[in-house]
């Protein structure tokens, strides 16, 4: 059974009636259950368990700090690509020597500042960031470890805005230019050689492009060997897609399965950033219906949650199943969902079949991942609050944003 289920006619997030959430915190409000979070990491965990290895969940697919001292607690790594992130990390009791530091353009103060904390690993994506960071760890008196990101240039066929494994993309390095930065590498006191990764997309449904990614980068792993550069690691990045609607996706034990095959008897450990598959499906984004009005033969359904909140369906013009929170056999009608920003781009959901009246409240589903993270002020609309349930417990994560938060930081112009 989801976490999020009907149970006496009403939608519920665990044990919890998402309209008793709404009364309390009002809307448009992003929920989260603990209990999907944790299934989704503890079955990731156990299809790898016969092989070492370490998940480093991806901070950038949701980074309240209630799911990052959830997962820490777990025992997770975490995959940052900026010093924001490692702060994140920190403060919901990361291990930073779990924390592997992805990014094509890492600056000197994030690069300072995680040497600082001892992270596990720089996953770098040139040569001038190998000289940066060595630079710096000279200064610093530390030891960095290094793994170099490789672009295998194979197509994920996903979406090309979330597409980073190819050539055309600005992610990674050619297997040419990494054995480059490796030899280089060699010859720096100040860095320790550990790994190899790549990350070649994200919300990918079919396993070949990854099977096909890592035998590549097995072929440069194996030349390395041969040229005395012993790796103890691999980082297969994250990307697995999850089910939105009805899509065939990535089974884990499938991929675990893959992976394992494809790796033979190499010893190295197996690191992993997934970051949609643990928390996408985890979170709903609750929202309450303002107004609904057609416009010729078009029906639209204004809700209080917009492109601000959610901006997948504008902006890759994701599908995220809608449902109301209330059961009901009221005649079902066809209808766009959207906000109240002033753009045309501000939808939802278009062409639904759904009943819905003035006043209901809807949930957007599997909007666990990339959901509040890429949310905005637009129209100085208060960003929304988050909220953890666990069984019948609610706990806010993130309060509601109020207009004296949006506007702290301003100032208005002296003109005198
Ligand atoms: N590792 C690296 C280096 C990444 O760039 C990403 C995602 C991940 C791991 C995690 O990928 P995941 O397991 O979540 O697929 N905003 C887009 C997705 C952007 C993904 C960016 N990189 C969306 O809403 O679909």
């Amino acid at each position: 059974m989801s976490e999020f289920h009907f149970f006496n006619g009403q939608l519920q997030a665990e044990g919890v009636p998402l309209s008793a959430i709404a009364d309390e915190f009002s809307t448009p409000t992003f929920v989260y259950s603990k209990a999907s979070i944790v299934t989704a990491y503890e079955n990731f965990q156990n299809a790898f368990s016969g092989h070492e290895h370490l998940i480093c969940y991806s901070v950038k697919a949701n980074s309240n700090l209630g799911i990052l001292s959830l997962l820490a607690s777990m025992g997770s790594g975490f995959d940052i690509v900026s010093g924001g992130e490692l702060h994140r990390v920190i403060t919901a009791g990361g291990d930073p020597a779990k924390v592997v530091f992805s990014g094509v353009g890492k600056q000197a103060w994030e690069i300072q500042l995680a040497l600082e904390s001892g992270i596990a690993c720089f996953n770098l994506e040139s040569a001038s960031e190998l000289h940066l960071l060595n630079e710096l760890a000279v200064k610093l008196g530390k030891a960095a470890a290094i793994s170099v990101r490789v672009n295998p240039d194979v197509d994920a066929n996903t979406h090309p805005y979330i597409a980073t494994g190819l050539k055309a993309n600005k992610f990674g390095v050619s297997a040419r230019d990494a054995m480059m930065i490796y030899r280089k590498a060699q010859q720096l006191p100040n860095i320790e050689i550990k790994g190899i990764d790549y990350h070649i997309g994200s919300q990918i449904t079919d396993l070949s492009p990854l099977v096909d990614s890592l035998t590549s980068i097995l072929v440069l792993v194996d030349k390395l060997e041969d040229m005395g550069i012993i790796l103890s690691h691999i980082d297969v990045g994250g990307g697995i897609g999850i089910l939105y609607k009805d899509e065939q996706t990535i089974n884990i034990d499938d991929y675990a399965s893959s992976i394992l095959r494809i790796l033979d008897k190499r010893k190295l450990r197996l690191l992993f950033e997934p970051g949609r598959f643990i928390v996408g499906n985890a979170g709903i984004l609750l929202t309450r219906v303002i107004t609904i009005k057609q416009n010729g033969e078009k029906k639209f359904i204004v809700v209080d949650a917009a492109m601000n909140d959610l901006i997948r369906p504008a902006l890759y013009q994701s599908w995220q199943r809608i449902e109301n929170v209330r059961q009901s056999d009221e005649p079902t009608q066809n209808c766009d969902i959207v906000g109240p920003v002033c753009e045309s781009a501000d939808f939802l959901a278009r062409n639904r079949k759904l009943f819905v009246r003035e006043g209901d409240l809807l949930a957007i589903f599997s909007s666990g991942a990339y959901g509040f993270v890429m949310s905005s002020n637009y129209n100085s609309r208060n960003r929304a609050a988050e909220l953890i349930v666990s069984g019948t417990d609610v706990h806010c994560v993130r309060k509601r944003e109020s207009i004296a938060d949006q506007i702290r930081l301003e100032s208005v112009l002296d003109t005198d």
